[in-house]
């Protein structure tokens, strides 16, 4: 056997036939238990077909219940069936996830890409880039879909007024159209929308219900077909990745993440059948995935105040004053981090908000003689903490060094320093 032939058969999978089926960016082929919103979004789009503008549309439902991937799948089955007539109508489609493009000049700008109008990444006033957008659909004659999908993100940083202004440009871009289908997961949106924008993105709405475990099991499994080899199941790991998606608001996108970490988990172990246990690994390794996220996506003040309970819990103190806390903080902070300290004040909004988010708890405690202190606790795992903040470029030389003072038992003073 040569050294070609050896790699190639470690590199080749015993669990997983195409592991890339199961990516968050995959848009299946089938989409099970969806028949129903697929048929009402066809049918709101199709009058593209005869050159008509279509209504725009709200579509809203829980997170993971597949607004993202039937949208996807019925606008690219429009712009399909459009170019593939006998005289073919002219209709264009642009998906545009507002998340990632959050700003005014984002949005417009991806909009002109949709009609092959090339905008420069920024440069233009917001003003220039939405008068090419509207020179552009003057210039040809197509019904424009454009779906703006987590709009929920585009309102809370830029506001509805932007989406109205979208909403009315059809006045001026004769003689074509535009459609809108907006996304939200935040399913009281609606009403809290400007009466103006509510009313002209509402024409139609397509609500999705969450998912039950059977119809998870069934989504799971037509796409397990394809991304495992067969037999790599075991016949309990469906029904369970199911029940867990179902517990969490029947979200198919928690099922499939759990079945696709319980393949790598399977395929590390060197195993060649997914079993049980590897879904009860998955979701602990899913989990910790959340925590770590949002602990990243915290400000410096927030990470340097988890980092000195992290390390107190880590050396046996359980909680901390506020007083001891924020000493700790303003210790780490004014060493070289920032020029000020936040205000006591500002730090018990942080700790509020970080109570709020589950990570830890604040109890007021009275202190004798008619004084009151908070004891704060953290509430998850501190080496969590400092995983998540090793690769941090301002904390990150700190945090490994608390893992490792701690990992050697070495309850060396210098390290102390800042703690207490
Ligand atoms: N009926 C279905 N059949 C096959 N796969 C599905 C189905 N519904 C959802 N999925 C898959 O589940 C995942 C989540 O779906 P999707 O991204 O469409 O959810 P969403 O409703 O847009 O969620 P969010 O509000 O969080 O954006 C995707 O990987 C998608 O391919
Ligand atoms: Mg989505």
């Amino acid at each position: 056997m040569d050294l070609s032939d050896i790699f190639e058969s470690a590199s080749r999978s015993k669990i997983f036939a195409d592991r890339s089926l199961l990516r968050p960016d995959y848009v299946p082929l089938e989409l099970p238990h969806r028949e129903k919103m697929i048929t009402s979004l066809g049918r709101i789009l199709s009058p593209a077909l005869v050159g008509d503008r279509p209504s725009n549309v709200f579509v809203y439902g829980l997170t993971g219940t597949g607004k993202t991937a039937v949208t996807r799948y019925v606008t690219s089955a429009l712009a399909d069936h459009a170019s593939k007539m006998k005289t073919p109508v002219p209709v264009s489609v642009k998906y545009i996830n507002t998340r990632e493009n959050d700003t005014s000049y984002r949005v417009l700008a991806e909009m002109a890409s949709g009609i092959g109008i090339r905008v420069p990444f920024t440069g233009l006033s917001v003003a220039e880039v939405r008068a090419r957008l509207v020179g552009a659909l003057r210039s040809i004659t197509t019904i424009y879909v454009v779906v703006l999908d987590e709009i929920d993100a585009m309102i809370s940083r830029i506001g509805d007024p932007f989406l109205y202004q979208i909403t009315r440009m059809n006045e001026e871009i004769q003689p074509s159209q535009m459609s809108i289908i907006g996304i939200t997961n935040d399913i009281r949106l609606a009403d809290n929308l400007d009466p103006r924008v509510k009313s002209s993105l509402n024409d139609e709405q397509v609500f999705f219900p969450q998912y039950q475990a059977n119809e998870l099991q069934d989504i799971l499994a037509e796409r397990a077909k394809l991304a495992f080899l067969p037999g790599a199941l075991e016949p309990d790991v469906i029904p369970f990745c199911a029940a867990i998606g179902a517990r969490e608001h029947g979200d198919a996108r928690r099922s499939l993440d759990l079945l696709r970490r319980a393949g790598e988990i399977a395929e590390i172990r060197g195993a060649n059948r997914v079993q049980r246990q590897d879904v009860e690994e998955a979701r602990a390794a899913l989990e910790n995935d959340t925590i770590i996220d949002s602990i990243k996506s915290l400000t410096l003040d927030s990470r340097v105040l988890l980092l000195v309970l992290a390390n107190a819990k880590l050396r046996g103190k359980d909680k901390l004053t506020s007083g001891e806390l924020y000493a700790s903080y303003e210790n780490i902070i004014t060493n070289g981090l920032k020029d000020n300290a936040l205000t006591e004040r500002r730090l018990a909004d942080l700790v509020k908000s970080l109570e709020m988010s589950n990570l830890i708890t604040a109890n007021l405690v009275s202190e004798g003689r008619g004084g009151r202190t908070k004891h704060i606790s953290l509430q998850i795992d501190p080496s969590r903490v400092i995983q998540s903040l090793a690769d941090d470029p301002r904390l990150g030389d700190l945090a490994g060094s608390v893992g490792r003072d701690v990992l050697a038992h070495h309850e060396d003073c210098g390290a102390r320093r800042w703690i207490l």
